[in-house]
């Protein structure tokens, strides 16, 4: 049975990458999907090929504005929100804290961390039109370690963590759940394009191999996640880090000779 049939469902960063991945996962189950981004082109194309229970809205989650005229899009379209997919969010370039830009490390909190916490601002009010719904907040593995070089990315993700706890306990009494996922590496452009000019795509350097799971995750395999965190079957289920990495986070596995 389809679990979002007739839903309302808004997704940041939806023209391509995860995003496009979850808005056809969400449509396949029923749902109508706004997708909000910068790429108007790509976006706006998406949801043409997907038909009329997707729809584009140009949508930068650092503009309240944009935030609200989002949420008035879908409700016009399809009637208040049930679900936000916190998903928009971009790359640090490699540098050391003693030689990275204030302006980057500004930009990257403005965009992956206030982004989100506008988000959340603008769709409760949708969200509790409607007797309550979910939010999925995107965060990564960045947000369970230290990573040398990427620091604005991995503040802004341990950011996005802390968010997600703290609105799980304030939204809980209108019957909004709110969840964070933390993926490992994932083969969309994030990876495979360089996050700055002159530095090597972060998918040509990192290597699986000795890892649990020897390979990169699929876009799909996150979004059964954030399906499954915005649906009725995890009710019981708030304030919680889904980490979805294939074992990245644990490190380097014992080797079969080793093992023997
Ligand atoms: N790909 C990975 O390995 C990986 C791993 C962990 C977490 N993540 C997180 O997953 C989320 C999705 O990333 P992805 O892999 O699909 O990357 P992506 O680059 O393919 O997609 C990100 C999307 O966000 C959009 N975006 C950027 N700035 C925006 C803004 N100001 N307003 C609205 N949209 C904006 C981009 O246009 C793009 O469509 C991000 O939050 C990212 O940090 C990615």
């Amino acid at each position: 049975m389809a679990r979002f049939e007739d839903k309302t469902v808004l997704i940041s960063g939806g023209a391509g990458g995860q995003g496009a991945a979850h808005l056809r996962a969400y449509i396949e189950e029923g749902a109508n999907v706004v997708i909000g981004d910068i790429r108007d082109e790509d976006g706006a194309a998406l949801a043409a090929r997907c038909g009329p229970r997707a729809h584009y809205v140009h949508l930068d989650v650092t503009k309240e504005e944009d935030w609200a005229a989002a949420v008035t899009a879908a409700e016009e379209r399809y009637g208040p929100l049930d679900v936000l997919v916190n998903n928009a969010g971009i790359p640090s370039p490699a540098v050391l804290i003693e030689d990275g830009d204030p302006a980057t490390w500004r930009e990257i909190l403005d965009v992956n961390l206030t982004g989100q916490y506008l988000g959340i601002r603008a769709v409760v009010p949708s969200l509790r039109r409607n007797g309550g719904g979910a939010i999925v907040n995107i965060a990564s593995m960045a947000a369970d370690v230290g990573i040398a070089y990427l620091s604005p990315y991995v503040a802004s993700k341990w950011g996005v963590r802390g968010l997600s706890q703290t609105a799980a306990l304030e939204l809980a009494r209108y019957g909004i759940r709110v969840n964070a996922v933390h993926p490992g590496v994932v083969r969309t452009p994030f990876i495979t394009e360089p996050a700055a000019p002159n530095e090597p795509p972060v998918g040509d350097t990192f290597s699986p191999d000795a890892l649990a799971v020897k390979r990169l995750a699929e876009p799909d395999e996150i979004s059964r996640i954030i399906l499954y965190l915005t649906s009725a079957d995890a009710d019981f289920v708030t304030g919680a880090d889904f980490v979805i990495d294939g074992g990245l986070l644990l490190g380097p596995v014992v080797p079969a000779e080793k093992a023997a």
